[in-house]
Order: structure tokens, then sequence, then C-alpha cells
């Protein structure tokens, strides 16, 4: 089967439905999930979005973004990401999102490494309530067709030049021909077998670009959330206890009730602290302790994961919450300019998958979404400002669907290969093939 677009986008977290919006209503788009539309890392994000506060704060939010990612930071980047956010913020205010509002100004939260309350929220569920906004008003627009469950797994090239991708859909082979593709297909936590993330987020856009020898950058860049909730066997993946509730005063301790480190420091030496905890007290998780709050606080400010640890067995507003720290973030990918363009031609990459240079070594807390928005649409007005000059060109491939399912395979493997080698020591980390 052949489709035809001027921009196909591949995913739709953040990155690919805002980047759809923000092209040009006379260009004709495709966007594309692998699963269905919401099972994307935007959807499960709780803690919330960074912003600078005012003009004033932007010097500060970019140092601290700076600090977390120990300076090991593309520094155009990081200012482009303070200068843009107040704006992104306030666009996706007008879009539909409805952030939690404290005299009459947005009830700034904290996190982990940032200097002030700069983080926007709907209580601990803002990145459902940013994928509903964005998902209805992408539904809305004539010159957008989603289609879901559709498994790409490679690009259509012809010398270094992207003409689209080729997927499956409904047990039928697709070639999506288009002058544009952006790929903003997400993470990698679905290749680790401890992971926040959606477990169909196996690092597609990796391996696709190992085998299309497109630049990838600080691939063994990779964060662990210090405070996944600790349960034998999870279901599926692994339920994520919000940073920002240790920015609203939750205290980590261990086994033996004992606070071991400031909460709030940047999320790689919070893990890092409580691995060490853990290995000292040969336990598998240390406690979260939110006995600072109110009852009636926590079920209003952090219904999600008070739900989702009562349903688990756990009141969390009586007992402590086992925690230990599991794969949550990729801040390498594939490297992108200030753009999104890749090292190919007419492919652009948005959101995690990419890598702007803007997170350093460690990615500053609720940086990711600002990200994925403020890349997105840099990336949306360079396509409307150029994609006047490319021509369509439709390149047939004649693959049977036997030898499609085995590059899926392949894929899995590559993206498995090339993290095991960057992650040299913890690559037990990984599934198994
Ligand atoms: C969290 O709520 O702790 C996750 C937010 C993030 O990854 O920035």
């Amino acid at each position: 089967m052949d489709m035809y677009s001027d921009v196909l986008i591949i995913g739709t977290g953040i990155a690919g439905l805002y980047s759809a919006l923000n092209i040009s209503s006379n260009l004709n788009i495709i966007i594309l999930s692998k699963s269905e539309a919401y099972e994307c890392d935007t959807y499960l994000a709780q803690g919330g979005i960074s912003t600078a506060l005012n003009e004033e704060d932007k010097k500060s939010f970019v140092l601290d973004t700076l600090k977390a990612g120990h300076f090991k930071n593309n520094k155009k980047s990081v200012q482009i990401l303070a200068d843009e956010s107040i704006e992104s913020i306030s666009n996706l205010s007008k879009l539909g999102v409805e952030f939690d509002i404290k005299n009459n100004d947005f009830d700034y939260t904290r996190e982990g490494a940032h200097s002030v309350n700069r983080i926007v929220h709907s209580t601990d569920k803002t990145g459902k309530a940013v994928f509903d906004t964005l998902y209805s008003n992408v539904i809305k627009k004539k010159n957008i067709n989603l289609i879901e469950n559709t498994c790409i797994f490679n690009l259509i090239t012809e010398n270094n030049q992207c003409f689209g991708a080729i997927g499956i859909h409904n047990n039928k082979i697709y070639n999506f021909h288009s002058k544009i593709t952006i790929l903003a297909s997400g993470g990698i936590g679905g290749i680790f077998k401890n992971s926040t993330n959606q477990k169909t987020l196996t690092a597609d856009g990796i391996s696709i670009a190992v085998r299309n020898h497109i630049e990838l950058k600080d691939i063994n860049y990779i964060q662990f959330h210090p405070t996944a909730l600790y349960e034998k066997k999870p279901l599926n993946r692994n339920f994520l206890i919000s940073e920002s509730v240790r920015g609203e005063g939750a205290k980590l301790l261990n086994i033996n009730n004992k606070r071991f480190v400031n909460e709030l420091l940047p999320r790689d030496v919070v893990a890092n602290a409580i691995y060490n905890e853990e290995l000292k007290s040969k336990s598998n998780y240390v406690y979260l302790d939110l006995s600072s709050m109110d009852g009636n606080f926590i079920r209003k400010r952090f219904p999600l994961i008070y739900k989702g640890c009562m349903e688990r067995g756990l009141d969390i507003t009586k007992e402590k919450i086992p925690v230990t720290p599991v794969q949550h973030y990729f801040m390498g990918g594939i490297k992108v300019n200030l753009n999104g363009r890749t090292s190919m031609k007419n492919l652009y990459a948005a959101g995690e998958i990419s890598n702007t240079g803007v997170h350093g070594a460690n990615r500053l807390a609720s940086n990711s979404l600002l990200e994925g928005l403020v890349f997105s649409k840099r990336a949306a007005i360079n396509i409307n400002n150029t994609i006047l000059n490319i021509t369509l060109k439709c390149i047939k491939t004649n693959l049977t669907f036997e030898t499609a399912l085995n590059e899926i395979q392949k894929n899995k493997q590559i993206a498995i290969e090339t993290f095991q080698t960057a992650l040299g020591g913890k690559k037990d980390e990984l599934v198994t093939i």
C-alpha cells in the first residue's frame, strides 16, 4: 500500500503532536503511532513542565539546567529553551491545557536541582492533560491524518535523503511517501528490564538511525529516575513516584528510617545515593516518607500516585513508599541542529529520540516536555519555510510481510546491541532478545 503526504510524523507524544499543530495548515500531514496514540511517555509524565518565571529568572533557569547536566549541555540550546519557555506554556494554556492555579498565578512546584519553584503542573497528571489537549486539537484539523497501530521499521531513502518511511499497519506493508519526515518516536525504556516508560518504546528511532548511518550523539547519557515504586513483580512498567512529591516535602529514608541524602539534589546524584544505600543495607529499596503532608493534601495534589499505590495495596497517606531507581529518560539520541534537522536531508527529529544537547549528561527535572515543545515548534517553522523547494519522490520498496517482521525483530536487536556497548558495566539492565 502507498500513502502520500507533505510531512510524515512518526510518533504521537508531545513533539509529534505539537509539531503537527505548528506546521502550516496548507500542508498535508500524516502522523503515526506505534500502538494507540496515547501510549507515549508524554501521557505518563507526572511532575510538570519547567519554565522561566519571567525575564529575570531565565539566567538562573539556564544555570540550573547546565549544572544538572554537568555542563555537558549545548549552551545555545539551553538559552533557547529558557527564552522560549514562557511562550510555550502560554501556547499550551491557549490550546486548552488547565494548569493548577494558586493566587491568580500558576501553582509553581519544585523538583530536584531547581533553585526556585518554576514547574507548572496539572495535579500529578500533567502529561495526560497535555496529551489530551494536543490530541483533541490534532484530530480536529482537516490537514492531519492520524493513523494508530503502525510500526515503522525503516526509512525510504536515496543518497542520504529521506523520502518517507516503511511500516506495518493491519498486517500489510505501507510505504508512507513524504517530502519531509519527522522522527518523534520517543524513548528507549522498552528495552530495559526496569523502566518507567511505555513497553512499546523500544528505541526504534535509534535502530533506524543506525541502519541509515544517521549521526547519533551521547548515547551513553541515560537517566535513572530515583523513585519508582518498588514492586517484586511490576506489571508492564515500573510505577513512577514523581520527583514533585519530594518537591512538596517528602523525605528519603533508608530501611533503618535514617535520612541519607538531600532529596532535591540533581536526579543522578539522588539515584546514586539510593543505589549505594541499597547496597549498604542489602535491600532492594529505600523509603519515601510523606508523613510531613496532610492526607487531604496528598489525595488532592497527587491523585494519580495515591490511586496507583492504593490499587497495589499501599495507602500513602499512612505508609511509607518503598522506592528504587529505574531507567527513565534518554538524554542522547539523533543529533539535530537548533531547527531539528538531522544529518540526513529532509529528515528531522524531535522529542526524546533527538539530541539537541539541551540536557547535557543529566536532564534537569521537568525539562523534557519543555524540550519537546520548544524544539518541535522550531522544526515545524523550519519546515514551513523550506518545504516549497522540495518535490515528492516516490521510491517503491518491495518487501514481503515476513521480511518486514524480521526487520522489526532486527531493530530490537540493533537497539539492544547499541545500548549494550554504550552502557558498559550496567548492561544487565537491558532485556535480552
Ligand atoms: C517526575 O515527575 O518525577 C518526572 C518528571 C521528569 O521526568 O522530568
